[in-house]
């Protein structure tokens, strides 16, 4: 299909246009300057403003056989519903989409009975007041041979960006890491890659008159989701509830009172009738181990296969993690590469072999988080081939609620890694304690 996709220089929309591209879709990006590109999987550009429905005249030409509207709300509600006027009127009585986007706001607080789904009735915050009548205007026009549907996504994550991309900044910029309101806020939210796949889902076969919610977790604490972005941060402090009023000095009210919205919403319509499956790590993770956190990678190419291994090496370093705060001996265990593995430890113990480490881990790992436990952060991927690789990272002491224990020493593990059939093992390790 070739589809014109408003907003697709932005967060959501590169996402979509490099997920429409893989689809085998083209991508005709309607952007406020003609100002070329490069990079982008577009197949043409063409220019417009949605603050100026005139401009989009000529947008929908009769070679577009489906339109994706991303770019966000001006803010004037008779603007909005002129720009899917000159977005829609084009595609009547030829059945070809119209994908509007909205989001999970215009439902308001939906209280804790139970994840809502797409028909409960709207009632919208204050910042997208007027969104659920430019809704009905989308969805009206199925009664003029469009295959107009809505989707609503939740807070969306990943690729280092979106709200929680500003929870990560303001426990940099603060020190400690902030969620708004009560204690027992819960977001919705969605993997930006997840929701681009649902726009795909819904430009290929989403029924005329329908509404999706882009929603891959129903409803994550706000809490958690704090913890996790000053982790991304590096600030291992508790999160501080920040009261509405105060957030609204920072955010504005409106902004404010979003971040402050309780919801628990239900993608599983989309699940089960578009076959959407959202897979990617849950926001949580993604703060933690994913995009939020850069790691520096030397000695491979800028390309999707040495994501794939840091990706993976993250991974390895999570379950030595995992395994150690919850003393698994055998998941400790599993990281090791068998053939002749060496790990010298902290205090200067060098286990040779995987028997020694074997040995001596069921030994020392029972009851060793008693007091306290560790977080490990990947810094540093040196690949010295493909397939070997020298990782840096840190460790910090922590209680078992995640906050940083002053005064005792980080260690600085540093880790050989080879890859082997597919999957990356420890070879060697040594770990050093930082000193001052
Ligand atoms: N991010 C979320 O968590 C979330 C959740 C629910 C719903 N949504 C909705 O999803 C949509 C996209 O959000 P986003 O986070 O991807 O936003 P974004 O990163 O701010 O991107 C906005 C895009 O719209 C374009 N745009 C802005 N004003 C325009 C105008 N007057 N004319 C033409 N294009 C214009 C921008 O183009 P330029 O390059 O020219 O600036 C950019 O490509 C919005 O409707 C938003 O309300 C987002």
């Amino acid at each position: 299909m070739k589809v014109l996709l408003t907003g697709a220089t932005g967060y959501i929309g590169s996402a979509v246009t490099e997920h429409l591209a893989a689809a085998g879709h083209q991508v005709v990006a309607l952007t406020r300057s003609a100002e070329p590109r490069p990079g982008r999987a577009w197949y043409a550009q063409s220019v417009g403003d949605t603050a100026d429905p005139a401009s989009l005249a000529g947008a929908v030409t009769p070679d577009i056989d489906g339109v994706i509207h991303l770019a966000p709300p001006s803010g004037d509600e008779d603007v909005d519903a002129a720009v899917v006027e000159a977005l829609a009127a084009p595609l009547r009585g030829t059945g070809r989409p119209f994908v509007y986007t909205s989001g999970v706001w215009v439902l308001g607080a939906t209280g804790d009975a139970r994840e809502v789904p797409e028909d409960t009735p709207t009632d919208p915050i204050g910042i997208v007041g007027y969104r659920p009548r430019i809704e009905r205007r989308v969805l009206a026009e199925a009664a003029e041979g469009v295959r107009a549907a809505v989707v609503r996504p939740g807070i969306v994550y990943g690729r280092g960006g979106g709200i929680p991309a500003i929870l990560v900044d303001r426990a940099r910029g603060q020190g400690v890491p902030e969620y708004y309101g009560d204690e027992g806020v819960r977001w919705p939210t969605v993997h930006v890659d997840d929701l681009a796949e649902l726009f795909v889902a819904a430009v290929e076969r989403a029924g005329a008159g329908t509404v999706w919610h882009g929603v891959g977790e129903p409803a994550v604490p706000v809490r958690d989701l704090a913890r996790a972005a000053g982790r991304a941060a590096g600030v291992l402090a508790s999160p501080q509830a920040v009261p509405v009023e105060q957030a609204a000095e920072v955010f504005g009210p409106l902004f404010a009172e979003a971040l402050a919205l309780d919801q628990s919403v239900s993608g599983a319509a989309a699940r089960t009738s578009l076959g959407w499956r959202p897979e990617r790590p849950g926001a949580v993770a993604e703060l933690v181990w994913g995009s939020y956190r850069p790691v520096e990678v030397f000695g491979a190419p800028d390309a999707p296969e040495t994501d794939a291994d840091v990706a993976a090496i993250r991974r390895l370093v999570a379950e030595v993690e995992h395994a150690q705060q919850n003393e698994l001996a055998d998941r400790f265990l599993s990281v090791f590469r068998r053939q002749d593995p060496v790990w010298t430890t902290g205090h200067g113990r060098r286990l040779s072999g995987f028997e020694e480490i074997e040995t001596f881990t069921r030994k020392v790992l029972p009851g060793a988080t008693a007091e306290s436990t560790a977080v490990y952060d990947v810094e540093r991927v040196l690949f010295l081939r493909p397939d070997v690789a020298a990782v840096n990272v840190r460790q910090q002491p922590v209680r078992h609620d995640g906050t940083r224990i002053a005064g005792r020493p980080e260690g600085r593990p540093f880790y050989i890694l080879v890859k082997e059939d597919g999957t990356w093992r420890v070879g060697a390790a040594q770990n050093t304690v930082v000193a001052d």
